[in-house]
């Protein structure tokens, strides 16, 4: 009776158990943190309100799944860009807010902010993580910004200069491939598959100073890096294996572990031969030996790099840096190259006046090799390589979580925490920034004819601070393959166009297959050049005299 009596003046949790407790406490903790969210979610739904969106699927979809990554999503997107010219809204699912920026003045406040104001957003990157480690294009805050310095006397140009007879090589190593298939006077091929094993070949030639030969028989670090990278694009494509303790079950992650072990073996390996090569010569004997072969291998500056206070680079972190470069060299370029092919196969006119451009440079010379000093000589092939980067942008998108509210040049506000993309592709077919933007119009970038345009835009290789390091050595090694594709080849569209394929970098569904067609005559005058004479290429607005000095990129 007394006891009843108690219990009914007590309060219950009072006589509760102490597992009623915890239990108690973690309900109230997650009904804190689930009113705090939908605060905050509902906060930053009102801040969105102000930015156009496109009509939703639904509100449980939102605008999931209506860009595709395909041709018809490559479409709707330039659609779209006629109706929102500055910046809108998509939402992924009913939760996941995403801002599409495609006007320079609405992505220079992210693209110029610090780099801690508007970093990456690893959603999708952090899958590169277990391959390229904290290298630039991964790493943040003070770890980016001191790696950042000691990386770009890399990219010097006296460092770059002896790369230009690497680049010649691979490229002569694929057109003698080119011209075995072409026996029977054309050939049908798959230009990125072609391109990216001369990129990589290069790539592991200027960083290593290997020949591993991969373009003539398969090379094992080669054949890990393509599968690294075609399984980054599978795993961006399924969502339940986003979550890593899932993907390292299946085939797919096991194979992305031992491709990577591999990976970083074979980049080790090199740096442990390096650094006992170096500590048995010391730095000046070493120095005398590279003077003599005139290249010094990224992975020698990445050794010898020291900071302010003197301090050297871990091993990690030159694995790291020269597994970035490998990644962030190989693809992009390739598929710079493979549409540079494609627009100037559609293009016979302007293919034809590359082609007596270079001819006009080699006419008196013995050999057909382009050199450091011929790189600025080749102004309207720049202008043709320069277009199709603003028509087929290798990096179509880039990714940043906004730490920051950041004020937009319309007063708009970005809520700190969202996700943004600057539409690269969206800014280079943004009607308002190009007239015609679907035309392939190489006299754009006429140096002779300059247009007042926004330095963003065109941002082919990102600008600001975190702006592609690797921009000349692309942009040389781009030069000296198109140069002697031009001169060796005729290269035709193939029969089907194809079709536009966006991944992490610009791609064509199926592959992007041209016809090639050696031309006997080298660098002799073609019959045309013959009979209409050297004059032509100094014919119109661009001439060759003027543009000498202000065309190298
Ligand atoms: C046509 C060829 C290339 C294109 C279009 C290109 C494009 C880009 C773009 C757009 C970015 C910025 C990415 C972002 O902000 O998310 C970037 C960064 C980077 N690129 Fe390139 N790239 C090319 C070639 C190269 C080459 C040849 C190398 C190295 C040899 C390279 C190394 C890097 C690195 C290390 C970064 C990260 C820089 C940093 O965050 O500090 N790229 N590239």
């Amino acid at each position: 009776m007394l006891q009843l009596s108690v219990s009914g003046l007590v309060p219950a949790f009072v006589l509760a158990s102490p597992w009623h407790l915890l239990l108690l406490g973690a309900a109230s903790w997650l009904l804190a943190r689930i009113l705090a969210w939908t605060y905050s979610f509902c906060e930053n739904c009102s801040r969105l309100r102000c930015f156009p969106q496109p009509p939703k699927r639904n509100w449980f979809l939102g605008h999931l799944g209506t860009i595709q990554s395909n041709e018809e999503g490559m479409q709707l997107v330039t659609e779209m860009g006629k109706t929102f010219r500055d910046v809108h809204l998509c939402w992924l699912g009913p939760v996941i807010p995403v801002l599409r920026l495609v006007d320079p003045a609405f992505v220079a406040p992210l693209l110029h902010a610090p780099a801690l104001v508007a970093p990456k957003d690893m959603t999708f990157l952090g899958f590169l993580k277990p391959w390229l480690g904290d290298g630039l294009f991964l790493s943040s805050g003070d770890k980016w910004s001191r790696h950042r310095r000691l990386l770009t006397p890399a990219f010097h140009f006296d460092i770059l200069k002896p790369y230009v007879k690497i680049f010649n090589k691979s490229v002569n190593i694929m057109h003698d491939k080119w011209k075995r298939l072409c026996l029977e006077g054309s050939a049908r091929l798959e230009m990125f598959e072609n391109i990216s094993l001369m990129t990589l070949d290069s790539l592991q030639k200027c960083l290593f100073g290997f020949d591993s030969n991969c373009q003539e028989s398969p090379s094992e670090y080669i054949a890990a890096i393509l599968e690294l990278s075609s399984l980054i694009v599978k795993r961006s494509q399924k969502l339940l294996l986003f979550v890593d303790f899932f993907y390292y079950l299946t085939a797919d992650g096991r194979r992305f572990r031992k491709a990577c072990d591999l990976v970083h073996n074979f980049t080790d390996a090199v740096i442990r031969e390096r650094r006992r090569t170096l500590s048995s010569q010391g730095v000046d004997e070493f120095m005398k030996t590279k003077a003599k072969s005139k290249t010094l291998d990224f992975i020698d500056v990445l050794l010898m790099a020291k900071d302010e206070h003197g301090k050297e680079l871990s091993d990690e972190d030159i694995r790291a840096e020269a597994d970035t470069f490998m990644f962030g060299g190989h693809d992009t370029t390739a598929s710079a190259l493979s549409w540079i092919l494609y627009n100037l196969a559609r293009h016979p006119e302007y293919q034809e006046r590359c082609r007596q451009e270079v001819q006009e440079l080699l006419r008196d010379r013995e050999s057909e090799e382009i050199e450091w000093d011929d790189l600025a000589q080749l102004p309207f092939l720049t202008m043709c390589i320069k277009e199709s980067l603003r028509l087929h942008p290798p990096a179509p998108d880039l990714l940043r979580r906004c730490t920051q509210d950041i004020v937009l040049p319309d007063g708009k506000v970005i809520p700190k925490g969202s996700i943004c993309i600057i539409s690269v592709f969206g800014i280079h077919h943004n009607p308002s920034v190009w007239s015609d933007p679907e035309v392939y119009d190489p006299f754009r970038f006429d140096p002779e004819n300059p247009q007042k345009r926004s330095p963003l835009a065109f941002i082919p290789f990102s600008a600001g601070p975190r702006n592609c390091i690797g921009q000349t050595f692309a942009m040389n090694e781009m030069k000296v393959a198109l140069a002697l594709t031009l001169l060796r080849f005729r290269v035709l569209p193939d029969h089907k166009e194809p079709r536009r394929k966006p991944e992490v970098i610009l791609r064509a569904e199926g592959g992007l297959w041209l016809r090639v067609e050696p031309l006997s005559t080298g660098n002799k005058p073609s019959p045309i050049d013959r009979q209409q004479g050297p004059q032509k290429a100094n014919r119109t607005s661009c001439d060759l005299g003027g543009m000498r000095r202000s065309c190298c990129f």
